[in-house]
């Protein structure tokens, strides 16, 4: 049985139910803004999945390089390895505001320190890696397939006021994310993810704080869910809006699983400048050829979850064609998982943000100029790094081919 914990009270109970499912029930009396999900108020009646976890609670389960990790170094005190035991050993430390234990534990966020410097700077190459991957493997609970894991830095742990002592004890929990990458299959893909979020920046999207390790090892993200106070905000993936498990990452269109979705789950105050960001990260996504943009790439953040919910900053942008030349995109337009045309990205911003031509073509214009400016700053980050001069050079061609077939008239 696992304790669930919402914004670091209890809210619930989970477990095992059948032969392959799971049950979860709210505790008695849990208010409605303890809630687990957007897509799941406080109701007696439990929920339940015939098979595996319900989508929020395996939205954060590691996948790739972690999860292999620790199942390496868990099956055998386990006996068994699946989602459940997985969730067991990671729910302490997750993006977001839930939290899992034991069912007679209190909560214990506490998240070991590591200087974010010494990441940035110092040149230990792969073995930062496993150092890091065996300190903190266990406390980060974070998808994605790529290998990372969640830090707690230094710097960010100093508390603004001595007196205020609730500050100071705030930053229990993990501030950085730290993103690494497999030298044979993907070389150079903190570099290449690094210049496809400068172009998100670049268009006035909001993208997290991120750097480049000096030897471009790795790439360390800010978490944008995290409050000045050490407090979380909610954090939900397009899986988990759209009830889909993780494997399904893949299924669903930009036409109804993530605008229309948006638009069902972002506040009306939202909707408008949101969409607008949304659409422009499509448009952006396409352009430079991530073919890596499924469901669980996009979120929602939100303060309360009965409250306004809005577009989560960007993430996990790259230029996937440098690797596997025939990609293709991740989620359908038009029914199609080809590039777009010019012309489709213009019929989707017209229909679906329901914007006037001219708006839908300047939207287009500016993702141009943006990859423009950053395409200067590549191929000077090229001259001064020979070892991505092969990737940032075919980069530049993806992104040319892109801009051509994509955005330009
Ligand atoms: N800056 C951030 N702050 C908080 N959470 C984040 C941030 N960036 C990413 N995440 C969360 O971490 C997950 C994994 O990150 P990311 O998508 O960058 O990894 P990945 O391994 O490249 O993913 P994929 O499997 O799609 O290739 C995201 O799906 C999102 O839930
Ligand atoms: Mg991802």
């Amino acid at each position: 049985m696992i304790k669930v914990w919402t914004d670091a009270d209890e809210a619930g109970l989970l477990d095992r139910f059948g032969a392959r499912g799971s049950t979860f029930a709210y505790q008695t009396n849990t208010p409605p803004l303890r809630a687990v999900s957007v897509t799941m108020p406080v109701r007696l009646p439990s929920y339940n999945a015939s098979f595996g976890l319900l989508p929020i609670f395996e939205m954060n389960l590691p996948e790739g390089v972690l999860r292999e990790r620790l199942r390496l170094a868990f099956a055998k005190a386990t006996g068994t390895f699946d989602d459940f035991d997985l969730l067991g050993i990671v729910g302490r430390s997750q993006v977001g505001r839930i939290r899992y234990t034991g069912a007679q534990e209190k909560l214990q966020e506490s998240v070991p320190f590591q200087s974010i410097d010494e990441i940035l700077e110092k040149r230990r190459g792969g073995d930062l890696f496993r150092y890091l991957l065996d300190k903190f493997a266990s406390f980060s609970g974070i998808s994605g397939v790529q290998p990372k894991i969640l830090v707690r830095d230094e710097g960010t742990s100093v508390p603004l006021n001595k007196a205020d002592h609730r500050l100071s004890q705030s930053y229990q929990g993990a501030t950085h994310i730290v993103k690494f990458w497999e030298r044979h299959e993907y070389p150079q893909l903190a570099a290449n993810e690094f210049f496809c979020l400068k172009v998100a920046e670049q268009c006035g999207l909001e993208v997290p704080p991120c750097r480049l390790a000096e030897d471009a090892l790795a790439l360390v993200i800010d978490r944008f869910d995290l409050r000045s106070d050490g407090t979380y905000y909610g954090f939900e993936d397009f899986c988990v809006l759209n009830a889909k498990r993780t494997d399904q990452k893949y299924g669903g269109s930009y036409e109804t699983s993530i605008m229309k979705r948006f638009t069902q789950f972002a506040s009306t105050s939202q909707v408008g400048e949101g969409l607008e960001r949304l659409f422009t990260l499509i448009v952006i996504n396409c352009a430079i050829r991530n073919g890596d943009a499924h469901l669980k790439n996009f979120g929602i953040v939100y303060d309360d979850v009965q409250g306004e919910a809005r577009l989560a900053p960007v993430y996990d942008l790259v230029t996937t064609s440098v690797y596997l030349p025939k990609d293709s995109m991740a989620l359908t337009l038009n029914g199609s998982t080809n590039w777009p045309t010019t012309k489709e990205l213009q019929r989707l911003g017209e229909t679906r943000l329901g914007g006037s031509p001219t708006r839908i073509r300047e939207i287009l214009k500016r993702v141009v100029d943006a990859m423009e400016t950053v395409t200067a700053q590549l191929r000077a980050y090229i001259r001064g790094h020979p070892d991505f001069e092969d990737v940032g050079n075919r980069m530049l061609a993806q992104w040319e081919q892109g801009m051509t077939t994509s955005l330009r008239p």
